[in-house]
């Protein structure tokens, strides 16, 4: 179809318009795949959506109506930018839950979700040209936010056991030898997406001591935590220090992303600025949305329902490394997550795993590439599989095609 001239030069136009920072506004490979994972015919270990078919829907339904007929005046009402009292208050229940007990309900914002909790920290903290460290790999929503703040991204050394606490002080001492802003650093402790890792427990207060006497502040990001499946859990960073840890919690995968519902705990002396950040941008977060979620949690066994969902999706862990262990090729490495939705595979370096998800396409099985978890456009022969969305037999069937397809991929690069 060829565009009229007039629509041309408005295009041109309005190209000159652009922010710089829109420049660096990009889909996300994680949204590429999302419209592929919609064909029925491939097995999708891509998307980590949770499985929201246990969820008591009934229940649910049941409570919107009652709050929108009983309520409707509030509930469709703009509410406080800080949310509402009561899910402030129940918050403090659910964080004590993770054994976080020295946030008081002046401490927690509600945000839509902890994507825009990220998007404000950005928002207060970092100019155009500050560095914020982070996990390599790491989410690839924080990545898409940090460019559009246009902060530089400076991967710390991780290991097995999540960050190498002497890489962290060194990597912050030679960015500041350099003449780096360097703001904060954000980390994903439990089961980190991609990665599936666990930052150890003994290395935590380190992390902490660390960051604190640098003067860098530590965005701590959990929404995996309670879906720990085997394993002690280990202490969070914010309840190690309540002064330079901001912390960022979620309903999103014990309830619902739908309902875009997180949290941010905030140091009492951050607290006005970070809040207002938030306001500025939805100037609350959704009235009913909270409301849904304030009566759940106090009319609903949602503990009970946690333990469900730990059951069902350790029972899809357990599948998928089974498989793994089965059917992949030799030579190749991956995380045995404690917790959380995701594995992470290690290729051999020859195999780019953007082109192979191609083939992947072709085989009927998708993937995320391990691209989109890193700052720079660097090809990967990493990819993140999820084992949260689908069942047992689904995920077998998945991983045998996946395997299939690396067999062929690596006889031919032997070959
Ligand atoms: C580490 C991490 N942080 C944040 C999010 C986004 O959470 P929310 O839905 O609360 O914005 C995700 C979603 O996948 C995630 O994996």
């Amino acid at each position: 179809m060829t565009v009229p001239s007039s629509a041309q030069s408005i295009t041109a136009r309005h190209e000159s318009l652009f922010s710089e920072r829109a420049a660096g506004i990009k889909q996300s490979a994680v949204r590429d795949v999302f419209e592929l994972s919609l064909d029925p015919s491939l097995v999708s270990l891509a998307g980590g959506n949770p499985y929201l078919q246990s969820l008591p829907l009934e229940k649910l339904g049941e409570i919107s109506r009652r709050i929108i007929t009983e309520q409707g005046p509030v509930a469709l009402q703009y509410g406080s930018g800080l949310g509402t009292e009561e899910l402030r208050t129940q918050i403090l229940e659910v964080m004590a839950a993770e054994g976080i007990n020295n946030v008081a309900v002046d401490d927690v914002v509600v945000t839509n979700g902890s994507q825009s909790a990220q998007d404000m920290a950005c928002k207060v903290f970092c100019d155009p040209g500050d560095t914020v460290l982070c996990e390599d790999p790491t989410y690839v929503g924080a990545l898409n936010t940090f460019e559009a703040y246009q902060v530089q991204v400076a991967p710390v050394l991780t290991d097995d056991q999540g960050i190498v606490p002497a890489a962290l002080a060194e990597r912050i001492t030679s960015l500041r030898a350099a003449g780096e802003r360097v703001k904060f650093l954000y980390t994903i402790p439990n089961f980190n997406n991609p990665s599936g890792i666990t930052l150890a427990a003994d290395r935590r207060q380190q992390v902490v001591d660390i960051c604190r006497e640098a003067g860098v502040l530590i965005l701590e990001d959990n929404p995996y935590g309670m879906l720990r499946y085997d394993g002690e859990p280990a202490p969070t960073l914010r309840s190690l220090d309540a002064q330079n840890v901001i912390y960022m919690g979620s309903f999103s995968k014990i309830l619902s992303p739908g309902l875009r519902i997180g949290w941010a705990a905030v140091p009492a002396h951050l607290f006005r600025r970070f809040y207002l950040a938030g306001e500025a941008v939805a100037l609350c977060p959704p009235t009913l949305n909270q409301m849904i979620i304030s009566t759940y949690l106090r009319e609903h066994d949602w503990r009970g329902q946690i333990d469900r969902y730990r059951t069902l999706y350790a029972a899809r862990r357990n599948a998928m490394l089974d498989a793994l262990d089965t059917y992949l090729p030799a030579g190749i490495n991956y995380t045995r997550p404690e917790g959380g939705f995701f594995i992470w595979l290690t290729l051999p370096a020859g195999i780019n795993t953007y082109d192979l998800l191609q083939e992947g396409v072709k085989s009927g099985v998708i993937f995320i590439p391990g691209t989109a978890f890193s700052p720079g456009d660097e090809p990967s022969h990493k990819l993140r599989l999820a084992f949260c969305a689908v069942d047992e037999e689904t995920i077998t069937e998945g991983v045998r095609r996946l395997s299939s397809l690396l067999e062929r991929e690596l006889a031919s690069l032997s070959g």
